[in-house]
């Protein structure tokens, strides 16, 4: 999809963090957005930035998880807008846990957010694609959905499967008119999940590791948009090499990424927990 001026695309998780770049960056490029959070007051701050840049866009307070909004998300943008084109699955939480001790629920919770709405957005989402012959699904998954990231063992699952769905659809639907692409992040400083947690923690980006803006991760998808590509990884150093290992010599990847920075969250729960023993 070369131009995104006039078409229409909802950004799910826009109120804050990546998101809230994604959306601005969308409504820079000239589409029409759709913001979806659970906070109306976070997503009218987005809302209002986007108009500033005089921009289109229509906001919906709304549980990505939840059955009867993620088709009224579909309607409302088709309503408005009179067509769908691009569909981001930014909405996201993280736990940093040992993965033994965070309960179902909680598990289920996560996987549902991050991978089962996603993936029911964009069932909804394709007919109207399909019939267009022109959409773009967008997974915003995680490095760690690919490298072993200790301590984010529900959160890598649910990335890995977001690059498997976008793989799949991308194959799928090849000649239709509507594809997908998986954008995979490295660690994100300034704003969003992991700038939260070196906030709390005081943990440090390791040298090695690299790190990215949210504009960054917002100029990545505008081109996976613009040119459809399959699958970006988005981080200040390269990262296709480890990639490489992690497939072909996977042991030597339990060996080197931690050295290289991957056990960064291991340290942040350390921080979380001798915080809580001092409370306590
Ligand atoms: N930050 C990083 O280092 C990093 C790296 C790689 C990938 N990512 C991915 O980037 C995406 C955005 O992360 P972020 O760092 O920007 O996180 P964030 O700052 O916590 O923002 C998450 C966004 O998702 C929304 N959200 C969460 N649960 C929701 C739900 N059930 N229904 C609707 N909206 C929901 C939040 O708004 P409400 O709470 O108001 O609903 C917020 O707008 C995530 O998918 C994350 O996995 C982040």
């Amino acid at each position: 999809m070369r131009t995104l001026e006039q078409r229409t695309a909802i950004i799910t998780g826009a109120s804050r963090g990546i998101g809230r770049s994604l959306a601005l960056a969308l409504g820079r490029a000239g589409a029409n957005t759709v913001l979806v959070a659970r906070s109306f007051t976070d997503l009218e701050e987005t809302t209002a930035e986007i108009r500033h840049q005089g921009s289109e866009v229509l906001t919906i307070p709304a549980d990505v998880t939840d059955a009867v909004a993620q088709a009224q998300i579909i309607q409302a943008a088709l309503k408005r807008f009179g067509a769908l084109d691009v569909l981001v699955n930014n909405a996201g939480q993280c736990d940093v846990a040992e993965f033994h001790t965070m309960d179902e629920k909680r598990i289920r919770q996560l996987l549902d957010v991050n991978l089962t709405a996603p993936l029911l957005l964009s069932r909804l989402a394709l007919p109207h694609m399909l019939q267009q012959r022109r959409g773009h699904i967008v997974m915003i998954a995680s490095v760690a959905g690919v490298v072993g990231t200790p301590v984010l063992d529900a959160y890598a699952a649910s990335k890995a499967g977001m690059i498997g769905f976008a793989r799949t659809l991308r194959s799928s639907y090849r000649g239709t008119g509507v594809s997908a692409s998986a954008i995979c992040p490295g660690l994100v400083d300034e704003a969003g999940i992991y700038a939260r947690v070196q906030q709390e923690t005081g943990v440090e980006t390791p040298k090695f590791a690299g790190s990215v803006t949210p504009d960054q991760v917002a100029q990545a998808m505008l081109r996976a948009i613009r040119f459809d590509l399959a699958e970006l990884y988005v981080n200040s150093l390269p990262i296709r090499p480890m990639l490489l290992i992690q497939m072909l010599f996977p042991r030597m990847a339990e060996w080197l990424f931690p050295r290289l920075g991957a056990d960064i969250y291991r340290h942040a729960l350390r921080e979380y927990e001798h915080k809580m023993r001092l409370q306590s």
